[in-house]
């Protein structure tokens, strides 16, 4: 247990799975109060009910109205985390607009109305962090949306560090991270995905969530870093 973040309370929308899971656990460890919020109200709570100080609330982050609705329930907040994504992986000849429009909802306008309705309550030394992806820097069919959703979120958080300042707004990309999000695939697609991604980094192996929780931990707490995305993924784009 440690105190980096004793008296503050921080939002993780995503913090129900996966690496907002991760950086929900870590920032509990680390003192704050935090707020584990998802679609899926039962999870974030049963997270939440893990955590000393934990909380729950549901939020749909494309649902402006849910947003405003978090932000006047809670009425203050310290750090904001967003880990949520909707990707739609296809070749451009099979692309299909409402699922374009969902993956740029989840990263790049979601996080936005959260800016709209949060920013009034973030402290001058609050600060967001947002999620990009390794997919922005390797153009590679079929993730041609996730890569460029990935690399809008990495302008957003430098457009957004200078109309919110002092508030400090980042952003991690994370390399191939072994989260769960990938227990989906099944056990060897999986395996097969993460030798691959140790293979193509220069540290030979895929990342952890401890690996991303650390470096969001590092980011709400650099009170001299704003409007950077921080690469967390084992050098991956000088491979
Ligand atoms: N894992 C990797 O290898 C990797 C690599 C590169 C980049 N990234 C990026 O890192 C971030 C985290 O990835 P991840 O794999 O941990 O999780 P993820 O699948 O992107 O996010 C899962 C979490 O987001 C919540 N969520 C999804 N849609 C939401 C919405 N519309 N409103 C509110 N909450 C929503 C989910 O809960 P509900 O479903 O209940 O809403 C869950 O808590 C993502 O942005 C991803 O693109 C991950």
């Amino acid at each position: 247990m440690g105190s980096e973040l004793s008296g503050k309370k921080v939002l993780v929308i995503g913090g129900s799975r996966y690496l907002g899971e991760a950086i929900a656990r870590r920032a509990a460890d680390a003192g704050a109060a935090v707020v584990v919020a998802a679609r899926d109200a039962e999870r974030a709570s049963a997270v939440a009910s893990e955590l000393p100080r934990g909380s729950a609330i549901r939020l749909d982050l494309t649902d402006e109205a849910d947003i405003a609705a978090a932000a006047a329930e809670l009425g203050t907040v310290d750090h904001i985390v967003i880990t949520a994504s909707a990707h739609h992986n296809a070749p451009v000849s099979e692309l299909d607009y409402p699922s374009m429009v969902g993956a740029f909802d989840a990263k790049v306008f979601g996080p936005l109305l959260v800016a709209k309705h949060f920013a009034p309550l973030l402290p001058p030394t609050g600060s967001i962090v947002l999620f990009s992806g390794i997919a922005a820097w390797k153009p590679s069919p079929p993730y041609t949306i996730m890569g460029v959703s990935n690399g809008a979120v990495e302008f957003l958080a430098a457009h957004l560090a200078v109309e919110l300042a002092p508030v400090r707004v980042n952003a991690i990309s994370p390399g191939i991270v072994d989260s769960g999000t990938w227990d989906a695939l099944g056990a060897d697609t999986k395996q097969g995905l993460l030798e691959g991604a140790a293979a193509a980094n220069l540290v030979g192996r895929a990342g952890t969530a401890d690996d991303i929780a650390e470096a969001a931990l590092w980011l709400l707490t650099a009170g001299f870093v704003s409007g950077e995305t921080i690469h967390v993924e084992g050098g991956a784009r000088h491979a």
